[in-house]
C-alpha cells in the first residue's frame, strides 16, 4: 500500500516559525515519525511539501496511491481548488492539523476541505499526522475487505 503525505503552504518552516502553536519539530522531524510508524503498518510513503495552490492540486491529480494524508495548511479555508481536486480524485483523503482550529481565529474554523475527506484530526501536533496515517490505512483496508 502507498501513502502520499502532502503538506500545504508554509509547513516548510516549521520548527523556525510560531512553535508556540505549531511546536518545536521541523517537517523533517514529522517525516521521520510517519516512516516509522508507516513502517510498522507495512506502507509506503511519499512526502510532498509546496506553497503553490497550483502544484498541490495537480500533485493531487497525478498521484497513483491507495491514500492520501493531507495538511492543507492556509489553503484548508480558502481553496476550492484542492477540494475539487480531493473530490474528483476517488480515493480516501484524511485531513490533518497541528493546532485544533476551532480553538483558533474564526476564520480558520471553517474548512472547505472537511466535507470532501474521509475524516479530520486537529490538534493533537505531529502526533495528528501518525493518528491520521493509522486511520487512513484503517480505511483503505475496511474498502478492500
Ligand atoms: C494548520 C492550521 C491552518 O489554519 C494554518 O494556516 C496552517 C497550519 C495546522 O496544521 O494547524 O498553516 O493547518
Amino acid at each position: 500500500m502507498k501513502l502520499l503525505i502532502i503538506n500545504g503552504p508554509n509547513l516548510d518552516l516549521l520548527g523556525k516559525r510560531e512553535n508556540d502553536i505549531y511546536g518545536e519539530n521541523t517537517i523533517e522531524d514529522i517525516n521521520n515519525e510517519i516512516l516509522r510508524a508507516a513502517a510498522e503498518l507495512n506502507v509506503e510513503c511519499e512526502f510532498y511539501q509546496s506553497n503553490h495552490e497550483g502544484d498541490i492540486v495537480d500533485k493531487i491529480r497525478d498521484s497513483a496511491v491507495e491514500g492520501i494524508l493531507i495538511n492543507p495548511a492556509a489553503y484548508t479555508h480558502t481553496s476550492v481548488a484542492i477540494r475539487d481536486a480531493i473530490s474528483a480524485k476517488n480515493i480516501p483523503v484524511v485531513e490533518v492539523h497541528l493546532s485544533n482550529i476551532y480553538a483558533r481565529e474564526e476564520f480558520r474554523h471553517k474548512s472547505l476541505i472537511a466535507p470532501v475527506v474521509a475524516g479530520q484530526i486537529s490538534g493533537f501536533g505531529k502526533d495528528s499526522y501518525i493518528l491520521g496515517i493509522k486511520g487512513l490505512v484503517e480505511i483503505i483496508k475496511e474498502a478492500g475487505a
